[in-house]
């Protein structure tokens, strides 16, 4: 579905609900991560591109200190007062919203009452970052009632904040940045430590980038990606560094007997993955498309064997890719444990392609899988 058809949709939607048109209508993308996974929060490097999924929000502001949300997706309502102190309530899903706001007080903006349809097109759980487009589309809409824009950094904080307090999860700056600052046509080589980017450009016609949905929900708030990122701060002290993209593959093996073998591995991980990143971006530029594919798929097997943030659904999906023609890169893209893969493929190979992976992906696993092209899209806009 279209943008377009998405705002108009939620518009009438707002409309039944409230009794009358929205004032605003915001629009925060989805993102894929080409390559660079769980780098972000190591202060290292990645490269993501906002996809044309969207999380879009139909809102005015009322005149009481309530705020009503109404969700397209689940069907639920929620409500909480401005007023009173701001903590995690139910349903979930308002979390992030509740979140934003309390960034937004923090600030401190006076945030009123104000009612809210929210629809989505990015995949809860698929690992394209529904949480962030959420949280950036609510602190968009925000900025159109408070009318006080914020830096995209700021911006970018205030709603990761959101997630780590709000939603439990203490994620990195990726899906956030991108959600703000993504290009069309354009993945972003970003540097967590400067929060500086490369717009690197996806225009090659001859591939297309292909997302596969394992249908398998990935949880990151059940501790696995918290331990995961201790893990990493417990090999960077060891090393004496302050974070892993402070270390080379040197110090690491000269570092070996300072740490426990899962705490070597994980570092391992990240210091081989931020240098397969900045390869990858130079790849690109050069279109140099079998080297972003060996890049990618030695990228899965790190997170696979290293990093351990894979399942089999995942590792299926990548393996039946391989070897299908005119494919030249798979990966687990995201957080892991279950979500999508990201697949680079020759424009004339996409349709056996999907064929293979629909019908090789149920025989293995019993399981439907979603397969869509991704076109890089630009970040979070008001579309009214
Ligand atoms: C999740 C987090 C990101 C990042 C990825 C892994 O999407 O929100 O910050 O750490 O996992 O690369």
């Amino acid at each position: 579905m279209s943008l377009e058809s998405m705002a108009e949709r939620t518009a009438e939607l707002f409309a039944r609900c409230f009794g009358h048109a929205p004032r605003w209508i915001v629009a925060a993308p989805g993102r894929v991560n080409v390559i660079g996974e769980h780098t972000d929060y190591n202060d290292g490097f990645v490269l993501p591109m906002a996809i044309e999924r969207y999380t879009v929000i139909a809102g005015d502001r009322n005149d009481s200190r309530e705020v009503t949300l109404h969700s397209v997706t689940t069907g639920e309502t929620a409500t909480f007062n401005v007023r009173e102190p701001l903590t995690r309530g139910e349903p979930s899903w308002s979390n992030y919203v509740r979140g934003v706001v309390a960034g937004f007080q923090q600030r401190p903006i006076k945030v009123p009452g104000f009612d809210a349809v929210i629809a989505s097109t990015v995949p809860f759980g698929g690992g394209l970052s529904s949480s962030a487009a959420l949280e950036v589309a609510t602190a968009t809409l925000l900025e159109a009632i408070t009318g006080e824009k914020l830096e995209p950094i700021e911006k970018a904080l205030l709603c990761q904040k959101a997630e780590h307090e709000f939603a439990g999860v203490p994620c990195g700056i990726m899906d956030q940045f991108t959600s703000i600052l993504a290009r069309e046509n354009h993945a972003l080589l970003l540097d967590c430590r400067s929060r500086t980017t490369i717009p690197v450009a996806m225009t090659d016609p001859s591939i297309t980038v292909l997302m596969i949905n394992t249908n398998v929900r990935h949880k990151l708030a059940d501790g696995e990606y918290a331990k995961r990122r201790s893990q990493c701060q417990t090999a960077a002290s060891a090393l004496k560094v302050p974070f892993l993209r402070d270390a080379s593959a040197k110090a690491l093996k000269a570092g070996r007997s300072k740490m426990e073998p899962i705490a070597f591995r994980r570092a391992r991980h990240v210091i081989s993955e931020n240098e397969r990143t900045r390869e990858a971006a130079w790849a690109i530029q050069a279109a140099d498309w079998a080297t972003v594919g060996r890049l990618m798929y030695a990228s899965h097997d790190s997170l696979r064997d290293d990093y351990e943030v894979s399942c089999q659904e995942l590792d299926v999906m990548v393996d039946l890719a391989k070897p299908i023609r005119g494919v030249f890169g798979a990966r687990m893209t995201g957080g892991g444990f279950g979500g999508c893969t990201i697949n680079l493929v020759a424009v004339e190979a996409v349709g056996e392609f999907t064929q293979t992976i629909r019908n090789g992906y149920a025989q293995a696993t019993g399981k439907k899988s979603g397969v869509f092209i991704c076109s890089a899209a630009d970040g979070a806009e008001r579309v009214q």
